[in-house]
C-alpha cells in the first residue's frame, strides 16, 4: 500500500508561515509516498488554495459528531470536505487530554466524518505509566475497539500511533516495539474487519524526524508517519516522506 506521511501542524504558525509551508511542501512533492498537511482551521482555505491542483491533500485536526447545529466553536465535517480536506485526524492524545474526548466521543466523530467522506486517521497511543505497566497493547487494542466506527475499513481509514510519552519528547518506543505495537493493531483491525483489516494505512507518530524515519518506515505494518513538529519544517517533512 502507499505509505502516508501526514503533517500535524497543531496550533502553530501564522497565515504567512501556513502559506509557506505549503509551497514549500507542494513544490518539493512527487515522491512515492502521499503527502497530506493538517493546518490549524483558520488557516485551512488558504493553504487548500496553495495546494490546489497538486498531490498534497489537506485535513483538518478534529471535527464535532454533528454535521450542522449550536456548537459554538466547533466545526464540523461538511464543512472541512467543503473547503477540500480529504483527511480528519480524530482522538488525538492532545485532545483525549485536553478536551476529556473518550473512546465512544471519538468513533462518533469519526462516523460524523465518514457520512462526509472524509477519511479519518483515529489515533491511539498509551501513557507512559502505561507503557511501563505493560500495559501499551491492551490499551491500544481498547481505544481501537472504542473508537473506530463499523465502516471504518470500508472508507480506507487510518490508524495513527502515537505513544503519548514519545510526542514532542525528542523520545521513541525502540524499533520492536513499535514493531510490536503496530502487529497488534493489524491482527486487531484484521479480526474487526476481515480482509479489509489488512489492506489499511498504520502510522507511527511521536518524534518522527529525518535522522530516525527511516528506520522506522521501514518496519512491519508501519505504513506511513504522523508527523508534528518535524512537519513545520518543509525540507524535514519531505526529508521524512523521503525515507520510505
Ligand atoms: O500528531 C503528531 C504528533 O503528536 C507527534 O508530534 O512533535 O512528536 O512529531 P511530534
Amino acid at each position: 500500500m502507499r505509505p502516508l506521511i501526514a503533517g500535524n501542524w497543531k496550533m502553530h504558525g501564522s497565515l504567512t508561515e501556513a502559506a509557506s509551508l505549503a509551497e514549500a511542501v507542494q513544490a518539493g512533492a512527487g515522491g512515492a509516498a502521499e503527502l497530506l498537511v493538517c493546518p490549524p482551521f483558520p488557516y485551512l482555505v488558504p493553504v487548500a488554495g496553495k495546494l490546489s491542483g497538486g498531490a498534497v491533500a489537506l485535513g483538518g485536526q478534529d471535527c464535532h459528531a454533528a454535521a450542522k447545529g449550536a456548537h459554538t466553536g466547533d466545526v464540523a465535517a461538511p464543512m472541512l470536505r467543503d473547503v477540500g480536506a480529504r483527511y480528519v485526524i480524530l482522538g488525538h492524545s492532545e485532545r483525549r487530554a485536553n478536551h476529556a474526548e473518550t473512546d465512544a466521543a471519538v468513533r462518533a466523530k469519526a462516523e460524523a466524518a465518514l457520512a462526509a467522506g472524509l477519511v479519518p486517521i483515529v489515533c491511539v497511543g498509551e501513557s507512559e505509566a502505561e507503557r511501563l505497566a505493560a500495559q501499551a497493547e491492551p490499551v491500544v487494542t481498547g481505544q481501537l475497539d472504542g473508537s473506530l466506527p463499523d465502516g471504518f475499513a470500508a472508507a480506507g481509514g487510518v490508524v495513527a500511533y502515537e505513544p503519548v510519552w514519545a510526542i514532542g519528547t525528542g523520545r521513541t518506543p525502540t524499533e520492536a516495539e513499535i514493531a510490536a505495537i503496530h502487529a497488534a493493531i493489524r491482527a486487531n483491525l484484521k479480526t474487526r474487519f476481515g480482509a479489509a483489516g489488512g489492506g489499511l494505512r498504520i502510522l507511527y507518530g511521536g518524534s518522527v524526524k529525518p535522522a530516525n524515519a527511516k528506520a522506522i518506515l521501514a518496519l512491519p505494518d508501519v505504513d506511513g508517519a504522523l508527523v508534528g513538529g518535524a512537519s513545520l519544517v518543509a525540507a524535514d517533512f519531505l526529508a521524512i516522506a523521503a525515507g520510505v
